[in-house]
């Protein structure tokens, strides 16, 4: 068969459509019924319901007793699972089958994290001594980086690091060197450059000492407009710091599929860290483009990651769907938007170093599922990825927690905490932890009007500070946030949204809907400053847009 045959739809294994299900059938049924909606009946009839509905997996807890979801609810959602192969298709994707049909291409990033004596083969070759060959290169660079042993081209060590890339190539990276800074070398600085926008560049150059700086250019194909401008105006600032000491290939180096396109930019071949088409660049934090944390936290912390993520991998592999986590957080959450008609979550880490932790699940939610079409083209035949939003607790209860807790709109959440702080002052890691466990309770139990009457003489003020309750919330709790446990978290939510995109039919692994607005782009762009600007071949709307930015 050729890649060409692989790719049409009409070749595709059939997927079955969730809603012609059984078990949707009778998700339906429930749903109307409504017996789940009330948590404090739900509680109350099961004094074991905490134990029931929470899960261990690897270092984390993960409590989806507040979840609108009776006993009933859960035995359904998980013959939907199985009903629609749930199962077979992860094993699929384990194994390194083209499951990425549109693109004719695996998705094997659970081989990134892979013990060096496994093997994995992606038509018939093992994938396994490439990817530790990579590690090792990682290593031995991050190494000499880190002891000084590798210098800029006046002979100077490097303390900034500026890893420049976008979307993958930027927020795995970003995310986990802000969320894992207790175990960075306080002596490298490490920053990154993601956007477009100018102003990007020059707050993160601001102070940057240009022969002590290396730039890692992060980019899968090495031809991203964001990242490619980006990387040809470090190299400027490079020249206009150093002058003729200027030496690109001691102070850049390159995570790239493109060699060619590295070597033209002028990074020297043997500074380029490889990976792979079956890693997408959602997926890509522990290929190549976790160099830039491998330098801040040091080999062995970036293989505690690693190894937490392979513990979840293992944990998903091999337990049955009612205490496997990360497939029940996905059937929850397919319950909160098929059945309840809640189109967003909310995800509220009550951590400050997990400050990106929402933002890195937005591309990894919302560019896996967020899609219309089933994998052989047809429609979808119910919604899909939900709208992730969110900031760090305790912040977020000051700005848009008064909309989670008695807005007309229902935000489910998931609270994400630690038991302990990487470096506490005072009692302020207890205070942090009780304000996580107490709005999870309010959000779910609520305050009813005969409570607030009992402090408030004021009748009229009553229905004002009244709290419904039944807004559904997951808690996940960990110890403490340390490199596996990282790992295992991220490696959660990958799995998360893994089994949401296999259940809806979908295709997980491309992102088609990113291209439109890149290739309009590059017309508009053109079009800001030619003499032969034509405003027929735009709307009104865009042409007066584009005629403005003419006549300035
Ligand atoms: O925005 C689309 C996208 O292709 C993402 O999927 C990807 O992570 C990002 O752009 C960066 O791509 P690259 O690593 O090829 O520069």
């Amino acid at each position: 068969m050729s890649a060409r045959d692989r790719c049409h739809p009409r070749m595709v294994t059939p997927i079955p459509d969730p809603t012609t299900t059984t078990a949707w059938r009778t998700l339906e049924a429930l749903a109307a019924g409504g017996e789940h909606s009330d948590l404090g009946a739900l509680f109350s009839a099961d004094p074991r319901r905490v134990d029931r509905f929470s899960v261990e997996a690897v270092d984390l807890r993960v409590d989806f007793s507040k979840q609108l979801v009776s006993p009933e609810v859960r035995a359904a959602l998980i013959a939907l699972a199985e009903e629609c192969g749930l199962a077979d298709r992860f094993a699929r994707a384990l194994s390194g089958q083209r499951i990425n049909t549109t693109e004719d291409r695996a998705a094997l990033h659970t081989a990134l994290r892979r013990p060096r004596d496994d093997s994995v083969l992606v038509d018939g070759t093992d994938v396994m001594p490439a990817v530790h060959a990579t590690l090792d290169h990682m290593k031995a660079f991050s190494e000499a980086v880190r002891s000084g042993i590798w210098e800029g081209s006046t002979g100077r060590a490097i303390s900034t690091v500026v890893n420049i890339g976008i979307g993958g190539s930027d927020l795995g990276p970003a995310m986990a060197t802000q969320a894992l800074w207790a175990f960075a070398r306080p002596d490298i600085d490490v920053r990154f450059i993601s956007n477009v926008d100018p102003a990007d560049l020059v707050t993160e150059l601001a102070g940057a000492d240009a022969a002590s700086t290396l730039f890692i250019v992060a980019s899968k194909t090495f031809s991203t407009i964001e990242t490619m401008m980006n990387a040809t105006s470090a190299r400027q600032w490079l020249f206009d710091e150093l002058g003729d000491a200027a030496d690109v290939s001691r102070h850049f180096v390159a995570l790239s599929t493109n060699a060619a396109a590295v070597t033209a930019f002028g990074i020297d071949p043997a500074n380029m860290f490889e990976f792979w088409d079956w890693v997408g660049g959602r997926y890509s934090l522990c290929s190549a483009i976790g160099l830039s944390l491998m330098i801040a936290i040091g080999d062995e912390n970036f293989s505690q990651m690693l190894s937490g993520f392979r513990a979840m991998d293992r944990h998903v592999a091999e337990s049955p769907l009612h205490s496997n986590a990360p497939f029940l957080a996905a059937l929850v959450g397919i319950w909160n938007r098929n059945f309840l008609g809640m189109s967003t979550l909310a995800v509220l880490p009550y951590s400050e170093p997990l400050r990106r932790f929402t933002a890195y699940l937005q591309q990894l939610d919302m560019e896996s599922n967020g899609k219309s079409v089933r994998i052989d083209g047809s429609p979808v035949t119910a919604e899909t990825a939900p709208i992730v939003w969110g900031e760090p607790g305790t912040n977020g209860q000051h700005a848009f927690f008064q909309l989670l807790h008695q807005g007309s709109t229902v935000v489910p959440a998931d609270l994400i905490g630690f038991l302990e702080a990487n470096d506490d002052r005072g009692d302020q890691h207890r205070q942090l932890f009780a304000n996580m466990v107490a709005q999870a309770e309010a959000l779910a139990f609520g305050r009813s009007a005969e409570e607030v009457a009992k402090t408030d003489s004021d009748p009229d003020r009553v229905p004002h500070r009244t709290f419904g309750g039944n807004r559904p919330t997951t808690t996940t709790v960990a110890t403490k946030l340390t490199p596996s446990v990282l790992g295992q978290l991220i490696a959660f939510y990958e799995h998360k949204v893994f089994a949401q995109g296999a259940i809806w039919g979908i295709n997980s692994f491309d992102q088609w809907g990113v291209e439109l607005g890149k290739e309009l782009a590059m017309a508009v762009v053109d079009d800001l400053d030619s003499e032969s600007f034509d405003a027929a071949s735009h709307d009104a709307s865009t042409s007066a847009l584009i005629e403005l930015y003419r006549t300035t």
